[in-house]
């Protein structure tokens, strides 16, 4: 269960094998200590960053820094085209620095995943990484040269957010998209999530969503039976037949994380962001479902919208719906992460939402994650580090949602001061604004990208004032 909800906050993890390297860059390795926060462990690794200074003007042009989230480095830099599309305009360096303890920037190599080596990785840790590395980029200099502009998606943009906040020496200002630094425990309602993935859905058709809410029981009815479980089997290519009640729950939670995943990518053009997926899939998938249906056609149509998300654009193959890992070790380093301090309930209600009803009760999520690691999440940490919905003192940091991005719910969609604003962009998905300008983007997207530019202009102008009126 955890691992299925917590799959889908691992947005770019699984394309890595179809990650198409359009963007070139430098890869480099940059030496941080093990504990930032305490002098007995003295030991170092490397971490990764990319570098790509094609544009860049060295006596003075910005430095566009990435701070990198769950998963491997490339993948972000493949995929946050914003910063590739701007970087001549403003003639500036590109970095892209992996989070420590993903991709290849490992302290203790194919140990580090171990539960007596995965103590060290914490959002604090990985953001006093690239405060070094910042500060080494910078020259080692009292006073810095080349203004810092953090840009980050998702976890990656809670991190450019938060990274503002800590070191606001060190970074002029932050494009934080689609990330939901309000997703913490009692800061929203926990159904948020959802109940956006169901709008989504309805905005393609009522019917949709009726079809799917009423699919769960039907399902389970169905699956009772070992005859209909074989139907199902090859009617929706399944490598695995449905033998008991685990698989059927495995299976339906499979479907669940096909609709919220369908809802989070559902960008305007076809993409390989998540997986290969035509234009709008939303709209696609729920083609299947906006008929009244009769006995077993709910299921044929629901197997269609499999090989939609399953085998768009790929070699088909049998869908493995006990799979909730992606085979690398991304997944472990979140749902570490998720059982430490970036806690986000997520329920269902079958009110509001197209799913069955489901709580969310800390104590069992606890004893799940000291099951697994041996660790008990604290459940306020990150809204005591990070400043919850209380950030007045923060500054130059641009919230930016998509209105159809699931993760909005948690998201902060009204300025909280002049320069801590928010940008609601309709009809976007997940941080659609840091991809790459495609001639299908909506109008909303272009706007929300120019006042990204209008607000780097101004953190750079302001920079460079304060510059001109040192000694
Ligand atoms: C770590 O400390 C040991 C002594 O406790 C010392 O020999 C070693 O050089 C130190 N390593 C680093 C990287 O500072
Ligand atoms: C289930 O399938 C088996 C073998 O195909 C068949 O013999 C049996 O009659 C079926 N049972 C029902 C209830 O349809
Ligand atoms: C259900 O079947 C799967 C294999 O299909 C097996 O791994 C699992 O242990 C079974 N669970 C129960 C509760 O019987
Ligand atoms: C459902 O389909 C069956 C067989 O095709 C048909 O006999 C029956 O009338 C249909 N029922 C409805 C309510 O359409
Ligand atoms: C499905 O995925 C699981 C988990 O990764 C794996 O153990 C299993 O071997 C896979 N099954 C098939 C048929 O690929
Ligand atoms: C959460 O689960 C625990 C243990 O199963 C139970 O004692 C507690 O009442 C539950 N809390 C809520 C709010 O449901």
């Amino acid at each position: 269960m955890l691992n299925v909800k917590f799959f889908l906050f691992l947005l770019t993890l699984i394309l890595l094998n179809v990650v198409k390297c359009k963007y070139v860059y430098e890869t480099k390795l940059f030496q941080v200590p093990l504990d930032h926060f305490g002098y007995q462990r003295n030991e170092t690794f490397n971490i990764r960053y990319l570098v790509n200074e094609d544009n860049w003007d060295r006596g003075g042009g910005p430095i566009f820094f990435y701070t990198g989230n769950e998963g491997q480095i490339e993948t972000f830099a493949q995929h946050t085209g914003f910063m590739w599309d701007i970087a001549a305009d403003y003639r500036a360096k590109l970095v892209f620095a992996e989070h420590r303890y993903y991709g290849k920037s490992m302290p203790f190599g194919d140990k580090s995943l171990n539960k007596e080596h995965i103590g060290y990785l914490t959002s604090s840790q990985a953001l006093a990484d690239y405060a070094d590395l910042v500060n080494f980029l910078q020259g080692d200099r009292m006073r810095p040269r080349y203004p810092v502009i953090a840009f980050g998606g998702s976890y990656g943009g809670m991190l450019s957010a938060y990274f503002r906040m800590k070191y606001p020496h060190l970074v002029t200002g932050a494009i934080a998209a689609s990330a939901p630094v309000h997703m913490y425990p009692d800061m929203v309602p926990c159904e948020v999530f959802h109940r956006i993935v169901t709008s989504s859905f309805k905005i393609a058709s009522q019917k949709c969503v009726d079809n799917i809410k009423s699919s769960w029981s039907e399902l389970r009815t169905f699956l009772g039976s070992q005859n209909n479980s074989d139907w199902i089997k090859t009617k929706w290519n399944l490598c695995e037949p449905v033998k008991n009640a685990t698989d059927v729950q495995n299976l339906l939670d499979y479907l669940q994380t096909m609709y919220e995943t369908l809802a989070m990518v559902n960008y305007p053009f076809q993409s390989d962001f998540l997986m290969p997926l035509p234009a709008q899939p939303v709209r696609v998938v729920c083609q299947y479902l906006t008929d009244k249906f009769n006995g077993t056609q709910l299921f044929e149509a629901i197997g269609k919208v499999i090989e939609v998300y399953a085998n768009y654009n790929r070699k088909p193959d049998c869908v493995n719906y006990t799979n909730t890992n992606y085979g690398n070790l991304d997944a472990s380093g979140w749902d570490y992460q998720a059982c430490t301090e970036m806690i986000m309930p997520m329920c269902t209600t079958g009110k509001d939402d197209m799913f069955e009803p489901s709580p969310w009760n800390f104590t069992t999520y606890a004893e799940g994650c000291h099951k697994k690691y041996g660790v008990y999440p604290r459940r306020d940490d990150a809204r005591i580090q990070y400043g919850g919905d209380r950030i007045k003192a923060a500054s130059n940091i641009v919230f930016s949602n998509g209105l159809l991005d699931p993760w909005a719910g948690g998201g902060i969609l009204n300025s909280i001061s002049s320069t801590v604003t928010a940008v609601v962009i309709i009809d976007a998905a997940h941080h659609l604004d840091l991809m790459p300008a495609n001639p299908n983007d909506p109008e909303p997207v272009k706007m929300a990208r120019n006042i990204h530019r209008q607000n780097i202009d101004k953190w750079l102008r302001e920079f460079r004032e304060e510059q001109t009126k040192r000694p």
